[in-house]
């Protein structure tokens, strides 16, 4: 197969050239040279809007959603085993397992094309877990990105989007990044004009101590919140056009419910507001709460007094991700 033939050659040469390096270098130079080992970033998202639109046959729900992805991330590292295996080891000892969706990823990247390569996953989790954030879903489309940049294989966009979607609705957002509208059931993704507004040009996250399950938010909400696409385009064009969307139009369906539901959510988003944020909005289906702020002072003012009062809250800006966050030793 062709590929299999790229990768030994490669090894064959890596080997070579690490051989040659390895005379001239100390030990502990030496363990960080091998394009054995690839890193790669996964980012963080918000969504600035999620417009439930109704409940599929397939249980599934249509939604319209702008998403942005920001600078919090995980770092991933995949190194080449000798094995056929796909391992994982996770700084959360409770995610270091097969349902992880980064083994997964790998799994079906190896199946779709009959790769036997083995590979171990070290998955270092900054991105809170079951937040509202995308951190599972942007570790798995890091994962496919990686392998198919440090494997050198062909895939075509329609063949990486297949892959995501059959791991879970956000992840075909994450194989671009950046800011994005997103429909169907999330795996229609049409990127926006990389514009953010001053007014949001630094963010906190407030992630509230409590965990909540996608599935369960979505069952729980009632038809009186579904919505229209309305401010999903509303906040589109406006970004579209260079300019700042109507606070009204950052609409979340799912807010009042969870809000409603879940009193530590409720609770954070009254104490946010009370310290100064002007603006606070729940993160897809929470509980994290993000808050735009343009003043770096007011922002980090606000988070040290959340901070003092027991809140896990994070200082973050809107990133654009590029391919470069991929890094082959
Ligand atoms: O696609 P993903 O596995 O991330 O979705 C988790 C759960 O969230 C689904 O099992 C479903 O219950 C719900 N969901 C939904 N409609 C969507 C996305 C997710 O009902 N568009």
């Amino acid at each position: 197969m062709h590929w299999t033939n790229d990768l030994i050659f490669l090894c064959m040469l890596d080997k070579y050239l690490i051989s040659m390096h390895n005379a001239r270098m100390s030990h502990a130079q030496r363990a960080r040279t091998s394009s054995d080992v690839c890193f790669v970033r996964a980012y963080a998202k918000i969504n600035l809007t999620l417009d439930v639109l109704g409940r599929r046959a397939d249980g599934y729900h249509d939604l319209a959603t702008v998403m942005q992805t920001v600078d919090l991330y995980d770092t991933i590292c995949l190194t080449a085993t000798e094995d056929s295996q796909v391992q994982l080891a996770c700084t959360k000892p409770e995610l270091s397992n097969g349902d992880n969706l980064v083994v997964q990823a790998a799994h079906l990247v190896r199946q779709r094309l009959a790769i036997r390569q083995g590979v171990l996953i070290e998955l270092h989790k900054h991105i809170p877990m079951a937040a509202g954030l995308g951190g599972g879903s942007s570790d798995a489309a890091a994962v496919i990105l990686a392998l198919q940049q440090w494997w050198r294989l062909h895939l075509s966009h329609s063949d990486l989007l297949d892959m995501a979607t059959s791991l879970g609705s956000d992840v075909p957002f994450f194989l671009t990044g950046g800011l994005a509208l997103c429909e169907g059931r999330g795996e229609r993704v049409t990127a926006l004009a990389p514009y953010w507004p001053r007014s949001m040009r630094w963010l906190l996250l407030l992630k509230p101590a409590i965990s909540i399950s996608t599935a369960a938010v979505f069952r729980n909400l009632p038809a009186s919140d579904y919505s229209d696409d309305t401010h999903s385009r509303a906040v589109s064009r406006a970004l579209n056009a260079g300019q700042t969307p109507q606070l009204e139009d950052l609409h979340n369906s799912f807010e009042r419910s969870v809000l409603g539901r879940y009193p530590e959510v409720a609770r954070a988003k009254g104490d946010l507001l009370q310290v100064g944020a002007p603006f606070v909005r729940l993160s897809g289906t929470g509980p994290t709460l993000f808050a735009p702020f343009s003043e770096l002072a007011n922002a980090q003012k606000v988070q040290e007094q959340l901070q003092s009062q027991g809140y896990e809250v994070y200082l973050s800006r809107a990133i654009h991700p590029k391919m470069v966050d991929v890094n082959v030793y």
